[in-house]
């Protein structure tokens, strides 16, 4: 069984000198964390200090996207090899405001997805309805699409290496999370597409974040909720007793 996992998206915020407080924080307030798997996703230029604060200890290092090249002209775009040399080991891929923002297909998160996982980096793939479709009854459509896109074409081996995040747009910094009910019958559906597309046995290994508007105040009860491995955390990550307040709901 794999640890939860708790993920810092911090988004557009950090220049250097920024980022290294804020890792450093992090990294001393979670050196007793035990049995909980903490990574922070600085933007791509603070990759370099933050690795550096973290070198030692229990802190893992994701980024926040990825191109699906190993090189090429892609302007303003960064390879998962890059990510890999960098000291990545974790990349979020289709995040809502990837999608929505820059107009990323499910066919290009698949691409991402897979170069990702063919360089090493465990994928955190975010799935998430709109509020939009949440009123009109077509969360769970919209999941299955999302997942099924993504990982139709992956061997059963490679999904196990996959973090699927569910990440209610609606939810995404607008401090409305979605309840611990809300989020274990979405995470339930999740783990029963993953059964299908890869068996009960790789299903069962697979973690499932819930991420939008986690708070120290409500972290503890989505900890429990069913099905809730772990958390992908926007805003209050960029506040350390505030990330590290979420981490401890996680221990086991
Ligand atoms: P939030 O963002 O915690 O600020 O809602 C979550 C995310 O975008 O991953």
């Amino acid at each position: 069984m794999k640890p939860p996992l708790v993920v810092g998206n911090w988004k557009m915020h950090g220049a250097e000198s920024e980022a290294r407080r804020l890792a450093r924080r992090i990294r001393r307030g979670s050196g007793r964390m035990r049995g909980v798997e903490i990574v922070l996703a600085p933007p791509f230029t603070a990759l370099h200090e933050v690795r550096r604060v973290a070198r030692g200890s229990r802190l893992a290092l994701g980024a926040q996207d990825v191109h699906w090249e190993a090189q090429g002209a892609f302007t303003g775009e960064i390879s998962p090899q890059m990510l890999a040399e960098a000291g990545c080991s974790f990349v979020i891929v289709g995040h809502s405001e990837r999608r929505r923002l820059f107009h990323e297909s499910n066919q290009i998160v698949t691409q991402k997805l897979s170069a990702a996982l063919l360089s090493g980096l465990r994928p955190i793939l975010c799935v998430g309805e709109t509020w939009e479709e949440r009123r009109t009854g077509k969360t769970m459509r919209v999941i299955a699409g999302q997942l099924g896109t993504a990982l139709k074409g992956l061997e059963k081996s490679a999904i196990e290496k996959v973090e699927i995040a569910y990440e209610p747009v609606w939810a995404i910094g607008t401090g409305r999370n979605a309840t611990a009910d809300q989020a274990s019958e979405v995470h339930l559906r999740i783990r029963s597409l993953l059964k299908e597309l890869a068996g009960t046995r790789i299903a069962a290994g697979c973690r499932i974040l819930y991420g939008g508007s986690v708070r120290p105040d409500n972290a503890a009860e989505l900890s429990r909720a069913r099905e809730v491995s772990g958390a992908l955390v926007g805003g209050a990550s960029l506040k350390a007793e505030d990330f590290l307040a979420i981490v401890r709901c996680f221990v086991p």
